[in-house]
């Protein structure tokens, strides 16, 4: 197929040219100059400005245009009229690259100006993190017990039926057990019920180094699920062993215990109990804090709250560690750490420690 020829625009100017030679072309390039400095200095964007550029000075731009028409002047004006043009090309090149100099610095001081930073917006807020009412009960148990001068012990969540209870004077088939429904791992390894085993490793540890004095705080599972029981909570087991302990020193302690804890006007009671690793063993209560003991709904109208379980160290759990029972005594507690938690900020439910709902850890 024959290629189709493209028809140039008719070229007006080069016919004036060929009428009124010189001249004409003078007044041409006159109108061009105008014409491109005042659509130049009007253009706002960079795309505008190429779009000129392509008008003006592109293959088919009015500029190229117009030097092309030099072909109809005579030898004797070309020279004059060439050097006039490519100084009109040059310049309009130059105001070209001016202009787009210029049309890219605004566009950057825009884009800072977007950017700038407005001091007097109100600030973003970001959420901090904070501490779970039972971390911090606990943190506060610990002070009140280290400046007692009681150490930290620790022990295993898996563990041995022999500390957990066998060497609690807890043996196999022992009927005390059944108040706390365990669960096993196999027949010898479970998840320890109470932190109670943490006072045979210690002293098994220690013997027949004295004084003992700790408190051991953890994690205890049991087979419990209600609204003040967990399967699994905290407790702090405490343990004095030395000469001549004895009940006085055990309530001396709590009680001093109670009063940082829960305020100076606490009393604490102790009602007679069964734990088959102390003798005596006692139930310990401090007066309400809600109505300080005159009897409310909290404390079902009886003025005292049950706070832990205590007693006099086992003589044989002192002999299963290593210690002469005729020698030295101990007492011993341990405390369920969520029970002091929900009485101390009054929460009715043990299942709102765990299920980590904003609205209840933020308060
Ligand atoms: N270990 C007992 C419990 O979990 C509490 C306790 C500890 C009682 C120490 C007496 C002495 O119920």
């Amino acid at each position: 197929m024959a290629k189709q020829r493209r028809e140039l625009p008719p070229q007006t100017i080069s016919s004036r040219i060929v009428k009124e030679g010189v001249q004409a072309l003078r007044d041409e390039l006159e109108r061009l100059r105008d014409e491109f400095n005042q659509k130049v200095a009007a253009s706002k964007e960079l795309e505008e400005l190429e779009k000129l550029r392509v008008q003006f000075l592109g293959k088919k731009g009015e500029i190229t245009m117009l030097m092309r028409s030099m072909n109809d002047l005579s030898a004797a004006e070309k020279p004059l009229m060439g050097k006039l043009l490519n100084e009109l090309k040059q310049a309009a090149a130059r105001e070209i690259e001016k202009k787009k100099v210029e049309l890219n610095e605004q566009f950057q001081l825009r884009e800072q100006e977007a950017q700038r930073i407005d001091v007097t917006l109100p600030g973003r807020n970001f959420n901090t993190g904070r501490k779970h009412p039972i971390t911090l009960v606990l943190e506060e148990i610990e002070d009140i017990f280290t400046s007692m001068g009681f150490q930290i012990g620790e022990g295993p969540d898996v563990e041995l039926d022999y500390y957990n209870f066998e060497a609690l004077n807890l043996p196999q088939e022992h009927p005390a057990r059944d108040m706390q429904d365990s669960f096993y791992i196999d027949k010898e390894i479970l998840l320890r019920t109470h932190t109670s085993p943490v006072q045979v490793r210690t002293m098994q540890k220690m013997a027949p180094e004295l004084p003992v004095r700790i408190i051991a705080p953890g994690k205890v599972y049991r087979r419990d699920d209600d609204i003040t029981h967990s399967p699994m909570f905290l407790q702090v087991e405490g343990l004095v062993v030395d000469r001549d302990i004895s009940m006085a020193d055990l309530k001396g302690t709590l009680l001093l215990f109670a009063r940082e804890m829960f305020g100076e006007g606490r009393e604490i009671r102790l009602r007679p109990s069964f734990f088959p690793f102390t003798e005596p063993s006692a139930e310990v209560d401090i007066s309400c804090i809600i109505c300080n003991g005159r009897g409310c709904r909290t404390c079902g109208e009886t003025g005292w709250l049950e706070i832990l379980g205590a007693g006099l160290v086992h003589p044989r759990v002192l002999e299963n560690c290593g210690y002469d029972p005729e020698e030295v005594s101990g007492f011993a507690f341990g405390m369920g750490v969520e029970r002091i938690a929900m009485l101390k900020y009054g929460i009715d439910d043990i299942r709102l420690f765990y299920v980590n709902d904003l609205r209840m850890l933020r308060q």
